[in-house]
């Protein structure tokens, strides 16, 4: 179990528990119901929770869910980028200050598949974050084949703003996703029920707070010492 370095303890953070969650995937995957769900059964066990999303609900966010016309690829990744400062600026930064452990559906790595299913390259997108970008202590990828998605989106189980429903696109997503090399990454299988994948999620989690709480002293990382945003 390693130690990381000071720069990346964030203020209020005692060390006790992994305050920032991540959950990433393709659209259709369920992420955003798992998300919840987790919140939900924290906030029910005496945790303070917040639960957030990107797009979020700032101005930024707000503007990218109301464009009529898909800007270019270029376009698309600096306005992800700037919702995502904002957000980090105004809702996780003050969260995780005050100790709240902090769940949030998509972050970098959505920049990196979708941006970078258009052209730009991953790598790019994610240094581009990195400056500012809190990284997360656990991200949690659901993996669900992109027909599988697909076909949940098609029958209105993934409502909302979608980047992409063509399989073309969601393959190019999917593919990046898949390659991303991350030792705070957790991959799922994310074609169990919802309760099974729900209590997969939660397992995982009440080990990390466990080992964690173990070693008050000092942050500790899932798996491994070098960790993406
Ligand atoms: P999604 O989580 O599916 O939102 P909803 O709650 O409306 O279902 O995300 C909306 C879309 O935004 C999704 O298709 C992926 C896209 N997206 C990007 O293209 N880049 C990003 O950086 C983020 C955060 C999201």
């Amino acid at each position: 179990m390693a130690m990381i370095a000071d720069d990346h303890r964030r203020p209020g953070s005692t060390g006790a528990v992994p305050l920032f969650v991540v959950f990433e995937g393709i659209d259709g995957c369920g992420k955003t119901l798992q998300a919840k769900m987790l919140a939900e059964r924290l906030s029910r066990e005496g945790f303070r929770v917040v639960l957030t999303a990107e797009p979020s609900d700032g101005p930024m966010g707000t503007k990218i869910r109301s464009l009529d016309i898909r800007p270019t690829a270029e376009e698309e990744a600096r306005l992800f980028t700037e919702d995502r400062r904002d957000h980090v600026n105004r809702v996780i930064r003050p969260a995780l200050k005050d100790g709240r452990i902090v769940i949030c559906d998509r972050y970098v790595y959505s920049s990196a598949a979708y941006q970078g299913a258009r052209g730009i390259d991953p790598a790019k997108i994610i240094s581009r974050n990195r400056s500012f970008a809190v990284p997360p202590d656990v991200i949690f990828l659901l993996e669900v084949p992109v027909e599988t998605a697909l076909h949940r989106i098609r029958a209105g189980r993934s409502g909302g703003f979608s980047s992409f429903e063509d399989k073309t696109g969601l393959e190019a997503v999917d593919r990046i996703y898949r390659d991303l090399k991350d030792p705070a990454i957790v991959r799922i299988d994310g074609t169990g029920t919802v309760e099974s994948i729900h209590e997969t999620i939660l397992r995982i989690l009440r080990g990390l707070i466990r080992d964690e709480a173990d070693s008050p002293e000092c942050v500790r990382v899932p798996r491994g010492t070098k960790r993406e945003p």
